[in-house]
């Protein structure tokens, strides 16, 4: 069976990503989370915090067989170090479309062997965003309904109280 990759910022992880996480487990014999190092988006957390909690928090739901790396360049180089077949990606709403299209036809010409595979969010997720929740934790809500209890509490240290 064949292995896939699901690349991303996480920054941080969300319920989201990992109900992403969950299903392609059940579809793929080996699953890898490859943290980018570098995201376009300036991050809130570290790479090295990134990874440990994409790790914690896959371990706090429950989700075994999961490798967790992080990669610095090109997704398709590290899709090929993990000799894997495909590439997972989740779409939430249509204005995830073009974004996930444009990447996808980008590292298809990059790398024609990978396929891209997407994975429709759950319904009760579709407006889960990593930056929504950070926003969220940056004005004191209450983020436990988007992420798991380590990235919580994560985030409450990164945005203490007033
Ligand atoms: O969670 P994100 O930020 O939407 O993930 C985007 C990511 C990290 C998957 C993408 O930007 C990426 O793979 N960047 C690495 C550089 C790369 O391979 N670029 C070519 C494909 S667009």
């Amino acid at each position: 069976m064949a292995v896939a990759i699901y690349p991303g910022s996480f920054d941080p992880i969300t319920h989201g990503h990992i109900d992403i996480a969950r299903r392609a487990c059940k579809l793929f014999s080996k699953l890898v989370i490859a943290v980018v190092a570098n995201p376009h988006k300036n991050p809130l957390f570290t790479l090295e915090e990134r990874v440990k909690l994409t790790k914690q928090a896959l371990r706090e739901e429950g989700v075994s067989g999961i490798e967790v790396t992080s990669y610095d360049g090109l997704l398709v180089e590290c899709a090929r170090i993990h000799g894997a077949d495909a590439i997972v990606r989740g779409l939430r709403a249509n204005s995830d479309f073009e974004y996930e299209f444009q990447m996808a036809l980008a590292n298809r010409d990059l790398a024609p062997e990978f396929e891209s595979v997407f994975f429709m969010t759950a319904g009760n997720y579709s407006f889960l965003a990593s930056s929504m929740v950070k926003e969220v934790a940056r004005y004191g809500g209450a983020v436990a309904n988007f992420v798991p209890k380590s990235v919580e509490k994560a985030l409450r240290e990164k945005f203490p109280a007033k």
